[in-house]
C-alpha cells in the first residue's frame, strides 16, 4: 500500500521534498527555509563549484541545501547562531569539504572584495538590508557580475500608518503577528526602488512567491501540530490575512558596478581618507 505523503510534502518543490521534514522542522527558525531556497534558486545560475555567501544562514539548513543540490561551496554566516553548532550539524551531514561555518555581523564580514559568485540570504536580509548603503556595501564580496539573491517576508501591499487590525490582534494563542521588528517588511516595489537607486547591481528580478501565505501558514500550522515550534505560532493571523498583506518577495540582481568605493562601515575609514589626502 502506498504511504501518505507528509503534510510538507509540496509537487512544487521537488528537492526539498528529498528532506526529511522533521530534520526540517526540528532546526527551523522561521518559515520553511528549504522552499524558499528553492524558490530562489531557480533565478540564481549557480554552477558546481562556485563560492557563494549565504548570509543570515541561521542553522545553515539552507547552506547545506545549496551545497548539496547544487555541488556549490557555502560559506554558511550568521549572527544569532554559534558555528560550533553549525558546523555539528553541517558534520553530520557529511558536508564538511563544502560547507564552512562563520560568525560574522552582516556589516563586518571577514571576506576578499570579490571573493563570491552568488549571495544568497534567506529570511534574514530584512534586518539588515533595508538601509540604502548596504546593497553597495555587500556588493564588493561579488565578483564582477556575480549574483545576489534573497527572500525576505515582506508586503504583498503597503499601508500608510496604522497597521491592519487582523494583524495586530491576538491570536487564540494570546500573540499577535505583529511584533517591532515586522517595520523592516517591505513592498516588492519598495525593494526594488531600494536596488534600482544603488548603483552597484543591475536589478534583474523582483517578485512575489504565488500563495507564499498560504506555505507560511501551512508551515507553522504543521509546526504546531508536532510540536517543534520554536516561537508561537502565526498560523492563525496569516489565516486572518489571507495574503493580503503578508507573503514572500524574491529580488535577484547582479554586480556590474567595479569601481572601488569607501567601506562607510569599516571603524578605520577615517585613517583610510587621511591616507588617500596624504
Ligand atoms: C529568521 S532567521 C533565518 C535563518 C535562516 N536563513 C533560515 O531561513 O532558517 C534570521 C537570521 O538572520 C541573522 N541575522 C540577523 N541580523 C543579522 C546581522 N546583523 N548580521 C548577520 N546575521 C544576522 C540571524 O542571526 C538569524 O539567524
Amino acid at each position: 500500500m502506498a504511504t501518505k505523503p507528509h503534510i510538507l510534502h509540496r509537487e512544487s518543490f521537488p528537492r526539498s521534498n528529498s528532506y526529511d521534514p522533521e530534520w526540517i522542522m526540528d532546526h527551523q527558525m522561521g518559515p520553511n527555509p528549504l522552499w524558499l531556497a528553492e524558490w530562489l534558486w531557480g533565478v540564481l545560475d549557480l554552477k558546481p563549484g562556485m563560492r557563494v555567501l549565504d548570509l543570515g544562514c541561521g542553522t545553515a539548513l539552507t547552506s547545506m541545501f545549496f551545497a548539496k543540490e547544487f555541488d556549490v561551496q557555502v560559506w554558511a554566516t550568521d549572527l544569532w547562531v554559534h558555528p560550533d553548532e553549525n558546523w555539528r550539524r553541517i558534520d553530520e551531514q557529511g558536508l564538511g569539504d563544502r560547507v564552512f561555518p562563520v560568525r560574522a555581523e552582516a556589516h563586518a564580514l571577514p571576506f576578499a572584495a570579490g571573493f563570491f559568485d552568488a549571495v544568497i540570504s534567506v529570511d534574514a536580509y530584512q534586518y539588515f538590508g533595508t538601509d540604502r548603503l548596504y546593497l553597495g556595501y555587500i556588493s564588493r564580496f561579488l565578483k564582477g557580475l556575480g549574483k545576489i539573491g534573497i527572500v525576505v517576508p515582506g508586503l504583498m501591499q503597503s499601508f500608510d500608518g496604522a497597521v491592519p487590525e487582523h494583524l495586530l490582534q491576538p491570536q487564540a494563542n494570546g500573540v499577535a503577528f505583529w511584533e517591532d521588528e515586522c517595520r523592516s517588511f517591505l513592498t516588492t516595489g519598495e525593494w526594488r526602488r531600494l536596488w534600482e537607486r544603488s548603483g552597484r547591481i543591475s536589478l534583474q528580478g523582483a517578485d512575489e512567491m504565488p500563495d507564499g501565505w498560504k506555505l507560511w501558514r501551512d508551515f507553522e500550522a504543521a509546526l504546531e501540530q508536532s510540536g517543534k515550534n520554536r516561537f508561537p505560532s502565526v498560523a492563525e493571523a496569516l489565516d486572518w490575512d489571507q495574503g493580503r498583506y503578508l507573503g514572500f518577495v524574491r529580488l535577484v540582481g547582479i554586480r556590474e558596478n567595479m569601481d572601488d568605493f569607501l567601506n562607510l562601515y569599516d571603524p578605520g575609514v577615517i585613517s583610510t581618507l587621511d591616507k588617500m589626502a596624504e
